[in-house]
């Protein structure tokens, strides 16, 4: 069979051009894979029986990671983390290594860097203590599994799945064969042995872990680990999750001594607080469970030439677009001869419906060349008729709102009966975009 390296798809002769990727000469020709060399029997048990502490929450130590994994790292499971190059994911997994390293003996198999380089990075990460953990440059699968047996070793890092090989299968290093082959073999490892296994993956040149979806599926948890290169935050997602909630998020600084957790993630995307200034304008966004307020910039300039330009950074393109037709249809405002652009502060991609009323405004704002007091947060959905309607969990956003002391929130008037007595924020409900536009633009 050929077998396209970028995306897994099988065909039976060569292609040029992956018709499910779209990836240039990606095929390779791979013979199927071989059973892989763990066989245990496994039978039949009442499920009534199973003691549910077989299945145990192991607490990282760092308290953000717990909460995407769903209250810490089960036993027996295996951990997809996913990054595009230099993001960060060694770090991390080092940094994970010597907090587990005081619960239970931990293996780091690196087989993409020395064991000298390791140690480098291990002092550049002053904050823990890495005298416990285990290194090993290892890249034979059959050997790292010797070493687990001999040494009892609870937690295993593999860095990175596309380095090691399982000398039982067939086909190169980084080959889709073998990928599957050695996460089927480390998942076997995790569940016979209760082993904790945190892989790292890379990812191709559009996203997807390589490899993908197939080592997607056989892992129990995938993590994703994603920053803009030039600011030093860093955001870990879970994409899958067997043992927990889905689409959480923690930040990550990325500083010279190692990763640090944050904890209030709304004042890194809100640096403007103090003053006000045209385009800009605060809105709520819910990542996972968790609401953040962030600033969105927008700003519309004289096109000089030709078609106007539009661009959105951190913002669904296609939805900016919409915006600018409604508020051209609904408001009668022209931005036919206008560049208009949007950007979301901090770095961040955000996807919430419920921000369209904030881009709205702050796209308004910079046409006209009048600010938006910087103590109000939009929070709207904006329906094709320009009507505001009504949003997820508003109550999760208000308290946001409420703590991180704002004065003044816009909501859509439908969400108004739902929202709890007791907050003390301010805030008004409004049905239509052209209402709140008149307030604020008189
Ligand atoms: N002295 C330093 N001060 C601040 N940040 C640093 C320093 N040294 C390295 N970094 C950060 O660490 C990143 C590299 O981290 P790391 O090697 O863990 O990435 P990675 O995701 O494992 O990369 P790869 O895919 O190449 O294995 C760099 O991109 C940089 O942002
Ligand atoms: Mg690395």
């Amino acid at each position: 069979m050929y077998h396209c390296s970028e995306c897994g798809y099988k065909s039976i002769k060569w292609l040029g051009k992956c018709p499910m990727c779209d990836g240039w000469e990606t095929f390779a020709q791979e013979n199927e894979v071989k059973a892989d060399t763990i066989t245990i029997k496994s039978p039949p048990r009442l499920l009534k029986g199973i003691e549910e502490n077989d299945a145990r929450r192991i607490t990282t130590g760092m308290s953000q990671l717990d909460r995407i994994l769903g209250g810490g790292l089960v036993e027996g499971s295996v951990i997809l983390v996913g990054g595009a190059p230099g993001v960060g994911k060694s770090t991390l997994l080092l940094e994970v290594c010597s907090k587990l390293s005081t619960i239970d003996k931990t293996l780091y198999v690196s087989a993409e860097e020395s064991p000298e380089q390791i140690s480098l990075r291990s002092k550049r990460l002053t904050d823990n203590d890495y005298s416990k953990v285990f290194i090993s440059g290892e890249d034979q699968l059959e050997n790292i599994f010797e070493y687990i047996k001999e040494n009892n070793f609870k937690f295993v890092v593999i860095d990175s799945i596309q380095v090691v090989n399982l000398a039982s299968s067939e086909g190169a290093k980084g080959s889709i064969s073998q990928i599957r082959a050695c996460a089927d073999y480390l998942t076997k490892i995790a569940k016979t042995f209760g082993v904790v296994v945190l892989i790292v993956g890379h990812v191709t040149k559009d996203g997807a872990i390589a490899g993908p979806k197939l080592l997607e599926h056989i892992v129990d948890c995938v993590l994703y680990f994603e920053g803009e290169m030039l600011s030093n935050y860093r955001i870990l997602r879970s994409i899958k999750n067997r043992f927990g909630p889905t689409g959480d998020i923690a930040v990550f600084e990325m500083k010279s001594s190692g990763l640090v957790e944050l904890k209030e993630m709304t004042d890194i995307f809100l640096p403007h607080r103090e003053s006000s200034f045209s385009g800009s304008c605060v809105v709520c966004t819910i990542e996972g469970l968790r609401p953040i307020l962030i600033e969105l910039q927008a700003l519309a300039s004289r096109a000089n030439f030709g078609v106007p330009r539009r661009r959105s950074l951190g913002f669904d393109f296609n939805r900016f677009s919409l915006l600018i037709a409604i508020i051209e249809k609904r408001l009668r405002m022209s931005f036919s001869s206008e560049d208009v652009f949007l950007n979301v502060a901090g770095g961040i991609r955000i996807n919430d419906p419920a921000t369209d009323l904030g881009a709205i405004m702050a796209i308004i704002s910079s046409l006209k060349d009048m600010d938006i007091a910087a103590s109000t947060v939009f929070i709207a959905e904006v329906g094709l008729a320009g009507e505001l309607r009504r949003v997820n969990n508003i109550n999760l956003r208000l308290k946001e709102v409420e703590r991180a002391d704002f004065k003044n929130c816009i909501i859509p008037e439908s969400n108004l009966k739902e929202v709890d007595k007791a907050l003390k924020v301010n805030y008004q409900g409004y049905s239509s975009l052209n209402e709140v536009v008149k307030a604020f633009f008189k």
